[in-house]
């Protein structure tokens, strides 16, 4: 089959290698499209250097690339009980810019009805992470007024639609080509950070989704409001060595002073949660946002214009 593969630090080689043979609790899936994530570009690069520790000081441990998929399942192991052949299904797995993989069950999930492998790859790493920030982190409730820092990105188009489903009034800040879109997700206010200032402004927010982590300390409080929360998601990418753990330590500092918490996240795969955004990707509450699609082949390509930090919703591959 054909994948893409990693020996070293910053390339990447499309080649023809063996099958997966898959353990018997997993699933072999014919892969038919993929997602790329700026976590996939942390990946190519190994940035932060930290990073390294666990994924290979030298050179990648994993030669494997991409998380998140959708396909067809082809084959199960004698222990699987959810799937069979035939079943389209979404989840998470290192390994998707390929044509096959084996993935255990419990990381995936029907492929939600109505929806292209290309709109369902681009879903579970971005809005696992919307979901789990706003209802996890940030006890997100009804009424309340949530500012999205970063609303046009992967995570953000589906922290401002989650954030509606919540029932509050939200806030999107994106650069201005992203307005229009902001506001067609469901956003009640889009702020043009290319024009506006949110800390500025005097509003404060009750939740605040901290997807560009582009703002201090000092302007992340001022923002909020009394008793509320601030999660931070994810930080420009420099700072080699530490990369956003700095700004995350920090964040957790300034969190022990006074009412406002601040605090950063750690996106987790629960397979409850990918059902929970099946069934809103059915009732058309959530849509993906998808700006371009690669072939399997460009994936470098791919993983270069999302490294730029810069993507209307998701980039995906089809493969
Ligand atoms: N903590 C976790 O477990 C976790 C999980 C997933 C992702 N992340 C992190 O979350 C971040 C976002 O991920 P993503 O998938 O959404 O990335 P993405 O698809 O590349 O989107 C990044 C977005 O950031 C926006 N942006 C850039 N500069 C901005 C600024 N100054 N103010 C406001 N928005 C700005 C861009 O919008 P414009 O083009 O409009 O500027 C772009 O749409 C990344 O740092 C990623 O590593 C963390």
């Amino acid at each position: 089959m054909k994948a893409i593969v990693r020996y070293t630090y910053g390339s990447l080689a499309l080649e023809e290698v063996d099958k997966p043979t898959i353990k018997d609790d997993e699933v072999l899936v014919r892969v038919r499209a993929a997602s790329v994530n700026p976590y996939d570009w942390h990946h190519l690069t190994g940035t932060p250097y930290i990073m390294r520790i666990g994924a290979g000081l030298r050179k990648p441990k994993e030669t494997a690339m991409g998380v998140d998929v959708a396909g067809v399942v082809e084959a199960v192991g004698p222990d699987v009980t959810g799937f069979q052949p035939g079943d389209e299904v979404f989840g998470m797995r290192s390994g998707a810019f390929a044509e096959y993989m084996g993935v255990r069950e419990v990381r995936i999930a029907l492929k939600p009805a109505g929806l292209t492998f290309e709109q369902a790859a681009a879903v579970p790493l971005a809005a696992l992470t919307a979901l789990q920030a706003l209802r996890d982190k940030g006890k997100i409730q009804a009424g309340q007024q949530v500012l999205i820092n970063g609303a046009s990105g992967g995570v953000g188009t589906f922290a401002v639609q989650l954030a509606k489903v919540f029932g509050t009034k939200v806030t999107a800040v994106c650069s201005t080509r992203n307005v229009d879109t902001a506001r067609s997700l469901g956003a009640d206010r889009v702020i043009d950070y290319t024009r506006e200032d949110f800390v500025q402004s005097g509003q404060v927010y009750d939740l605040i989704l901290d997807v560009a982590g582009n703002r201090s300390i000092a302007d992340r409080k001022r923002a909020l409001a009394p008793n509320g929360i601030l999660v931070l998601v994810g930080g420009p990418k420099k700072g080699r060595w530490l990369g956003p753990l700095t700004s995350a330590l920090m964040l957790v500092l300034a969190s022990k002073i006074g009412s406002k918490k601040l605090m950063p996240m750690l996106t987790q795969l629960v397979n409850e949660d990918l059902v929970a955004l099946r069934k809103l990707l059915e009732t058309g509450q959530l849509k993906p946002v998808v700006e371009r699609t690669y072939p399997l082949h460009e994936v470098p390509q791919a993983l270069r214009y999302v490294g730029e930090g810069h993507s209307q919703g998701k980039i995906v591959i089809s493969v």
